[in-house]
């Protein structure tokens, strides 16, 4: 028997666009003046009478926006001249692979910082590269706690001669998030999957070697892999590998050996265009620093009702991870209670179960506060 304690008939929320609130992990939210740009550009793309999903990727027009998409990435994401902006495919997955054969040298090992499932993959997929790259090493876990937290510096075991030390800077499944760069050996390059947080903080990017994200939660539309790479390292990798698994092969090619994920590289060029125009990464990370504090300050306002995932210490900023203590029947009323007040989107991943709030770029601030105040008033 389902409770409610106000009426179910409680107007449901929209956003100023007449949408509901989505919370989906990914893909996920786009602003909406982002979408009604793209409605415009899909039937006439800058006045050239067809669309962006029709031009070739050789015409001038798509050249130039390749050359802003990368451009605008580099000035939003403050990336100096010695790192190399490649748009790929294949998603954050493929880089699991490609980061091991690239980078991982024969003798050498490569440190993984497993904190979560996707963390977990970049690390099985590295064991299976073989002959003649070098071993991945696990220099720290976090599954004793069902990674609820990030692992302390005192608790990382670096090996000798590592290639690269990987980390996973937000666990989108677990909800928890790195609020710190790892100390790692001297000269050794951090490699970060940041498929769920890039551009969502402010961030100095010459603390890494090479970070990578797909584009479909912080960045844009599903298609594109952002490599934002040091130059040193692509020269320093290996070239007895597939031509199409080469980082150079992107880097010499300017993204295009064969043809690019279009629209995604347009979505991208659209994003970074709006990040912009919201202040950059600083007023960016403010607000999503002020959208999360919204959240978890419900959350545990409640703390008698609900259990946040992640250890205080770790929270994401970007995907907050909570159940009922009532049990899997109580969860799913919460979100059936959300959803008539239009929220959407709010199941947690199978793995945790309960539910998770994605709170990208593109989530308004009225979609947190309406999110804190279901989260309160829901019995
Ligand atoms: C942190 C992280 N890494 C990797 C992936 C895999 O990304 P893709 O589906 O683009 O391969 C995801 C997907 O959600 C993710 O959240």
């Amino acid at each position: 028997m389902t409770t409610f304690n106000t009426p179910v008939s409680a107007a449901v929320a929209k956003t100023a666009g007449g949408r509901v609130f989505n919370f989906n992990a990914g893909p996920s939210i786009l602003p909406e003046e982002v979408i009604e740009q793209m409605q415009r550009d899909i039937w006439d793309f800058q006045g050239s009478g067809f669309g962006i999903l029709e031009h070739s990727h050789r015409a001038k027009w798509f050249q130039k926006l390749l050359d802003e998409a990368e451009a605008r990435v580099r000035e939003v994401g403050g990336i100096p001249s010695n790192y190399r902006v490649l748009f790929m495919t294949g998603g954050s997955s493929s880089q699991n692979y490609m980061v091991p054969m690239n980078l991982l040298k024969p003798g050498n090992t490569g440190d993984y910082i497993v904190t979560g499932y996707w963390a977990e993959r970049s690390f099985d997929d590295a064991k299976n590269i073989g002959i003649p790259a070098g071993t991945p090493h696990l220099a720290a876990t976090s599954v004793d706690q069902r990674h609820s937290y990030i692992p302390a510096e005192s608790q990382i075991k670096y090996s000798q001669g590592t290639s690269y030390v990987h980390i996973t800077s937000n666990n989108t499944i677990y909800g928890t998030q790195w609020h710190r760069v790892p100390i790692v050996p001297p000269g050794t390059p951090i490699v970060v999957d940041a498929c769920s947080d890039i551009f969502s903080r402010p961030w100095d990017v010459t603390k890494f070697g090479l970070v990578y994200a797909s584009a479909q939660k912080n960045l844009g539309v599903t298609g594109t892999t952002i490599v934002i790479v040091r130059d040193d390292l692509i020269d320093g990798s290996r070239t007895d590998i597939p031509r199409m698994l080469q980082y150079r092969t992107f880097a010499k090619e300017q993204s295009m050996p064969n043809t690019p994920p279009a629209f995604s590289i347009y979505s991208v060029w659209l994003m970074t265009d709006w990040i912009r125009r919201q202040g950059g990464l600083k007023a960016i990370g403010e607000l999503n620093q002020r959208k999360a504090a919204l959240v978890y300050a419900a959350l545990d306002e409640r703390s008698d009702f609900y259990i946040c995932h992640a250890r205080a210490d770790s929270r994401s900023l970007m995907n907050i991870v909570f159940r009922t203590k009532a049990g899997e029947a109580a969860d799913k009323r919460f979100m059936e209670y959300a959803r008539q007040r239009g929220l959407e989107g709010l199941a947690g991943h199978r793995a945790t179960g309960g539910m998770r709030a994605s709170l990208y770029n593109a989530m308004p601030l009225e979609g947190a506060q309406l999110l804190a105040s279901v989260i309160r008033s829901f019995q």
